[in-house]
């Protein structure tokens, strides 16, 4: 791993191997951040194709958020490379869906339902706990929620699972806010339904579409402490 560069801010991008979470390292490090991006297996992705491509400052670490063994190998291996600098923004991107939009609940397997909660609803909430010494005092720690998430907005239905698994991502951040305080800005991000594997080419939006606008509305909360749940362009969302 290349040495870290003191003067730049410092963003961890868990989840960042390809659809939005690698378009949020690229915007990242288009801001100029030095930029952790992390991906969870040996393979080449498209976070690998960004390096490759010469980009300067980005680093990429390895982590399956469903594994508190890893996401612990994970803080180790970070606090002996930032060597007491801390990270300015925490965005945890990773999640899947793994049913289509008219399964009902009652449908899927144990096994995805449990892989669906895990990862969206619990892992942000380890990550986030797991390495919380080496993030800034009042950093920004961000999550890829959805709008999907929002129980007062669910008129149609549709993604069972995936939507209770964002709803419930949303209270955990809520309980975690109030144990914790909310001395610094905790955000839960709803990108609009977009092209990536999992939004499908008939979203309505391209990457290019959501992803720099809602990465300048996650810059433009710096700094304000508490818990929000709001839009690529900072409109807030009913909970
Ligand atoms: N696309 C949309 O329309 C949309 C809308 C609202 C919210 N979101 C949310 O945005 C986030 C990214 O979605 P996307 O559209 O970019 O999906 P995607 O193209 O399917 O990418 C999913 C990302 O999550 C990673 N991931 C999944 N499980 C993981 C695990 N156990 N450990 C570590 N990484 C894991 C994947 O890594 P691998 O490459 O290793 O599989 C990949 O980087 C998700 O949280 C999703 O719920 C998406």
């Amino acid at each position: 791993m290349k040495n870290s560069t003191p003067d730049r801010p410092i963003a961890l991008i868990v989840g960042a191997s390809r659809g939005l979470g690698v378009a949020v390292a690229t915007e990242y490090l288009r801001l100029g951040y030095e930029v952790y991006g992390t991906v969870r297996s040996d393979a080449h992705t498209p976070l690998h194709d960004l390096r490759e491509a010469g980009s300067d400052g980005l680093h990429i670490e390895r982590v399956d958020v469903t594994s508190t063994g890893e996401i612990a190998a994970l803080h180790d291996r970070l606090a002996a490379h930032l060597r007491g600098r801390a990270i300015d923004v925490l965005f945890v991107v990773a999640g899947v869906s793994l049913a289509p939009q008219d399964a009902r609940a009652i449908d899927m397997s144990d096994a995805d339902i449990v892989t669906t909660m895990l990862t969206n609803a619990i892992a942000p909430l380890r990550v986030i706990e797991g390495l919380d010494d080496l993030v800034g005092p009042d950093a920004t720690i961000a999550v890829m929620s959805s709008g999907q998430g929002s129980i007062g907005r669910n008129e149609t239905g549709g993604f069972e699972v995936y939507r209770a698994s964002k709803a419930a991502l949303n209270q955990l951040m809520r309980s975690y806010a109030a144990r914790r305080g909310t001395d610094r800005p905790l955000l839960l991000m709803a990108p609009g339904w977009v092209q990536t594997d999992m939004g499908g080419n008939g979203a309505p939006l391209t990457v290019s579409e959501s992803i720099p606008a809602l990465v300048a509305t996650v810059e433009h909360q710096r700094g304000i402490p508490g818990l929000r749940y709001v839009d690529r362009h900072g409109e807030p969302i009913p909970w």
